[in-house]
């Protein structure tokens, strides 16, 4: 644990705590759990674990509405346990980030309650972004913004005896997550606050949800919604509530806080920006040490997009001096293995190309510059599940959108670890929160575990050889011509030594010439074979939707 530059090429493995390990039985993942599987995240190979947020809370939406930020949920866990988590990590080299939560509280946070409980020009008030509403009688919100879980942006104010006030309150996310100001010198100083609370406990980061969100543009206009779907994600273009240059400053100070700390504590910033340009500016040397970046997660199986989504985001981190980070899935986006699937004319995805083509993509991605990160489950090739109960379902976005967006319940089933039988070995009994399919127990870690050509074994072997390279995680990037669907690199370290990495998009074999390399390290099918001809001579011949690494 000696390095404090790990965060520049780690790997760093999400958990998504209620969904991950459950050591009580009551269907519910918690910390215990996850420290009673830290020795298989050890043997995966991971540098990091980040824990999604397992503070009090009413569970609204999964977590990410925070009750109290130095408490533990009671159904996760207690203080104490993280701090046993957080020591045996350690113990076995995985560093621990955790999930703060600064856009906006539970409405059951005590701040909120005493918005409720005291009148308009109180501290309280000012520490949400609380408006008069429009119109006579004030019954209109006072702007058009909507919630990235549909339906309105605001929520009218009550007072203590139920009837409605002249106020409105600010709800980017649920109408239980009012958002926060943070023009208010008293919301900046306790988040400082916060952050110390965890750092003095040892954690080593942050990942920051809704780092790009956080201050809004003064006056808060109206926002033209023409090109509504991107507008709510983050990436649209001048949205008055997302990526406002306002957000730096707060990064500037939250850096200073971290830099207290021996070894520096690190962030990494949930930023969903309409450009690789706009990302880099959250990666200034006095501001965070790295952000998710959503653009190439988006650009899915396309190879231009991909190419040209690599080569922007790794130019503009030149620029400021921060390593890239890549991700394909996480909590709140269909579980790569499906979204990558083709889908026929009936509607119907085809999983079996779609965990082919996951693989292929995964194993490209591990050999970009910079940081990985994987989420729980894409390890064992977990498709989503989209054909959950409709009464089972607990996302926000499927209540809110009169159950018409199913929402991401589906990439948080409860992860299968062993047996024939729910909850495959998730927890002591049979309960899990979200219900796993039958099929799930074919895809556990006991039934991946040894077998050769399993996506488990695959990602061991991936993770070991990244982190044996020096020409993988550091290292330079040199793209290759090729023609057809294909692209391919070479990395190269400061000691000399290269690998090729190379994807095949396309749905057929494809002819490498042998000077790429004769050896292939790892490939993510068994689709690959060095073959001589009369004619053409020693080529590499690499399956459809194929990735490999060579070297000579
Ligand atoms: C982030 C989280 C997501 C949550 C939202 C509101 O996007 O990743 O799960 O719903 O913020 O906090």
């Amino acid at each position: 644990m000696k390095n404090n530059n790990w965060w520049r090429d780690a790997v760093i493995y999400q958990v998504y705590p209620r969904s991950f390990a459950d050591s009580d039985g009551d269907g519910i993942g918690d910390i215990p759990g996850i420290t009673s599987r830290l020795d298989y995240l050890h043997d995966l190979g991971v540098d990091a674990i980040w824990i999604s947020p397992f503070y009090d809370s009413p569970l609204h939406d999964g977590g990410y509405d925070v009750t109290d930020y130095r408490e533990v949920d009671p159904r996760l866990g207690t203080i104490a346990d993280v701090d046993e988590l957080i020591a045996q990590a350690h113990k076995r080299d995985i560093r621990v980030i955790m999930d703060i939560v600064p856009n906006h509280t539970s409405s059951e946070h005590e701040w909120f309650q005493e918005v409720l409980r005291s009148e308009r020009g109180s501290a309280a008030w000012d520490r949400y972004m609380i408006r008069p509403g429009k119109g006579a009688d004030h019954a209109e919100p006072p702007n058009n913004w909507k919630s990235v879980f549909h339906g309105g942006g605001w929520s009218r104010l009550k007072s203590p005896d139920g009837s409605p006030t002249d106020f409105w309150y600010l709800h980017l996310f649920d109408s239980t997550q009012p958002d926060l100001n943070w023009q208010n010198p008293e919301v900046r100083a306790e988040f400082r606050d916060i952050l110390r609370f965890w750092f003095d406990r040892g954690i080593d980061g942050f990942r920051i949800d809704v780092a790009h969100g956080m201050v809004k543009e003064e006056g808060l206009p109206d926002f033209d919604y023409d090109d509504t779907e991107p507008a709510l994600l983050g990436d649209a273009p001048h949205a008055p509530f997302w990526d406002q240059d306002g957000v730096h400053e707060i990064f500037r100070e939250w850096r200073l806080v971290a830099d207290e700390y021996t070894p520096p504590r690190i962030f990494c910033g949930e930023t969903w920006v309409p450009s690789p340009e706009r990302l880099a500016r959250y990666q200034r040397p006095d501001e965070l040490h790295t952000s998710f970046n959503f653009d190439y997660l988006t650009a899915n199986w396309e190879s231009k997009t991909l190419q040209k989504s690599i080569d922007d985001t790794i130019a503009n981190h030149e620029i400021v001096g921060a390593p890239p980070t890549w991700v394909l899935s996480n909590h709140d986006v269909h579980r790569h293995a499906s979204r990558l699937a083709p889908v026929d004319e009936a509607g119907d995805r085809d999983l079996h190309r779609g965990l082919r083509r996951a693989r292929a993509l995964t194993l490209f991605t591990m050999s970009l510059p910079g940081s990985m990160y994987i989420y729980q489950g894409e390890e064992l090739g977990l498709p989503e599940v989209f054909d959950l109960p409709d009464e089972a379902r607990q996302d926000p976005l499927w209540f809110r959108s009169n159950h018409t967006d199913i929402g991401r319940d589906g990439c948080r089933v409860p992860l299968p670890w062993s047996g024939t039988s729910p909850s495959y070995g998730f927890g002591p009994t049979s309960h899990s929160w979200l219900p796993q399919p039958a099929q799930w127990a074919e895809l556990s870690v006991e039934a991946q575990q040894g077998q050769d050509g399993s996506t488990l074994e695959f990602y061991r072997e991936a993770l070991r050889i990244r982190k044996a390279s020096t020409a993988l995680g550091g290292g330079d990037l040199k793209w290759l011509d090729h023609v057809g669907d294909v692209l391919a690199f070479t990395r190269t370290s400061a000691d000399g030594s290269s690998i090729i990495s190379v994807l095949n998009l396309n749905n057929d074999v494809v002819h490498l010439p042998i000077e790429w390399g004769r050896t292939a390290l790892i490939a993510s099918s068994d689709d690959i074979a060095f073959l001589k001809t009369e004619g053409s001579g020693e080529f590499l011949a690499v399956g459809p939707e194929t990735a490999v690494w060579l070297t000579q």
